[in-house]
């Protein structure tokens, strides 16, 4: 079992400091936001993730948080990164969580052998950079050399928010690029349990069905790192691609759910991400294709499909409103009732959601939005800026609606008593933005229903 420090405590530090610690490993989890250190400690997670309580739980006593870098890093087999990359000014991503870390780890880097590995998403060179920081910091602090006591990897991270202990356990493959054996060997020992699937599932997540060994791809750094930008975008322009057949299949009178089934079932394309909606959105897909655009640039290299990916995902949220604008006349002063603020399900995360682009569109336009959100509302009323209102129950998001958007596909919004919340709305118009409801039970119940790329 390894030592290991785990460097940002966000999404993936935590979920992978949580999943490692359950493993077996020795997991130290070091954050420099105090607040949320000392939260942890007392068991306040500072973001919604089915199972992260419980997986921490079974890991008790193999995992502690620290906000103070001398408790983490002397004693450190592996180093994490796993800090924040988000947008810089030129679209290309700010790496100054990064630089910061990557110093820090280097001037309290011990004795012993070190594999620092980057599972933050970062551009290709970020592997170098960071070693390069990483000895820079050693030698200032120590006046002396590293040498041979470190060695850098690149091991990018694939899991999705809402899912991420499931992804952690049971993923489809992990990717390491190094260029030093020692840290290859280091990571594989590492993650024997997850390419084994020798550990005991915990009993809320079991393990699915047919799962094999998990194949461990050991690359070159600059390709691990370009392979997490490429399979973010090659997701994100699949979506991309569905949503502009969507407009097309309304246009002539087909369904986009049975044309997403009927190429879904061709084992080249693949059924997943071909969920027609409101477009993609969160704190990744946007950002990594507006990255993967800049190292484009950087390198004369053109990346035209990436591009047409993010402008239909845009126009997507627009054509919402068109549906709207079309069906009540006018959105100045029409009351839009938001089913959904989170970027996807079974998250509270809000960084770049779909469903608050499209509130913004509809203020601007003069309308009223009144939101809801299973798990969401505490921190958009903490951090969303938007002159939203925000309802607690169906009833009191309803009352008085002019229509119903259906913007993240909560399961729950499923079971809604559509029948008796009808009389609540002033006109009872639903647009489902996710294709979530049933829309031939709401026709039947008296609503106008509008789905995404489904006969109107
Ligand atoms: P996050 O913003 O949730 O968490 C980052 C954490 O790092 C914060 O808690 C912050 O306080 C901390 N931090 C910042 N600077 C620090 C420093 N110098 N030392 C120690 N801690 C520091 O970020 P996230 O969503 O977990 O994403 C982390 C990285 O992983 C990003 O590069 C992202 O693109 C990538 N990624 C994210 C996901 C996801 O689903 N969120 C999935 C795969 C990859
Ligand atoms: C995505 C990738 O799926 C992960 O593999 C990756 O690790 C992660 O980005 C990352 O790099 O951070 P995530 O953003 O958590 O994960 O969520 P997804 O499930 O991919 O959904 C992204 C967006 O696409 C959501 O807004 C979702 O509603 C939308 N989506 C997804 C669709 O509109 N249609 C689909 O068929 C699937």
């Amino acid at each position: 079992m390894k030592k290991v420090a785990v460097v940002g405590a966000g999404y993936v530090g935590l979920t992978t400091g949580a999943a490692l610690a359950y493993l077996g490993h020795r997991v130290v989890v070091l954050d420099v936001d105090e607040a949320r250190v000392e939260g942890l400690r007392q068991g306040v997670l500072p973001f919604f993730e089915p199972h992260l309580r419980e997986v921490l739980a079974l890991a008790q006593g193999r995992i502690r948080f620290t906000a103070r870098y001398e408790e983490a890093i002397p004693q450190a087999e592996v180093v994490f990164l796993a800090v924040g990359t988000p947008p810089g000014p030129k679209g290309g991503p700010d790496l100054s969580q990064v630089q910061a870390a990557a110093e820090a780890i280097g001037r309290h880097l011990g004795e012993g052998f070190t594999v620092v590995v980057n599972k933050s998403t970062v551009p290709v060179g970020s592997g170098n950079f960071v070693e390069a920081l990483v000895r820079r910091a050693y030698a200032q602090a120590h006046g002396g050399e590293l040498d041979g006591r470190l060695a850098v990897a690149s091991n990018p991270e694939f899991l999705r928010e809402g899912q991420a202990l499931y992804d952690s356990f049971y993923p489809d493959r992990i990717v390491v690029g190094a260029e030093d054996p020692r840290a290859v060997a280091a990571l594989r020992e590492l993650y024997e349990p997850v390419l084994e699937q020798s550990f005991p599932p915990p009993p809320f997540l079991p393990r699915p069905e047919r799962m094999g060994a998990v194949p461990f791809l050991t690359t070159d750094l600059a390709s691990a790192e370009l392979i997490k930008y490429a399979a973010n975008a090659f997701l994100a322009l699949k979506i991309s691609f569905i949503n502009e057949l969507a407009a097309l299949a309304e246009r002539v009178g087909a369904d986009i759910r049975e044309v997403a089934r009927g190429i879904g079932l061709d084992s080249r394309i693949g059924p997943r991400f071909l969920q027609a909606g409101l477009g993609w959105g969160g704190s990744c897909f946007p950002k990594d294709t507006l990255a993967l655009l800049a190292m484009g640039e950087e390198a004369g290299v053109p990346l035209p499909i990436v591009e047409a990916a993010r402008r239909v995902n845009f126009a997507q949220r627009q054509r919402v409103v068109g549906k709207l604008q079309e069906a009540l006349g006018t959105l100045r002063g029409r009351t839009i009732a938001l089913l959904g603020l989170a970027f996807k399900p079974h998250t509270d995360d809000l960084r770049e959601s779909p469903a608050l682009e499209l509130a913004a569109l509809l203020l601007e336009r003069g309308a009223f939005v009144r939101a809801h959100d299973p798990v969401a509302l505490p921190r958009a009323r903490r951090e969303v800026a938007l002159p939203l209102e925000y309802a607690e129950t169906p009833e009191a998001l309803l009352r008085g609606a002019d229509a119903a958007v259906l913007a993240t596909d909560w399961p729950e919004y499923r079971t809604w008593p559509w029948g008796s919340l009808r009389a609540l709305f002033r006109t009872p118009l639903v647009v489902d933005a996710r294709n979530h409801l049933d829309g031939e039970e709401l026709l039947r119940l008296g609503y106008r229903y509008l789905g995404v790329g489904v006969p109107q």
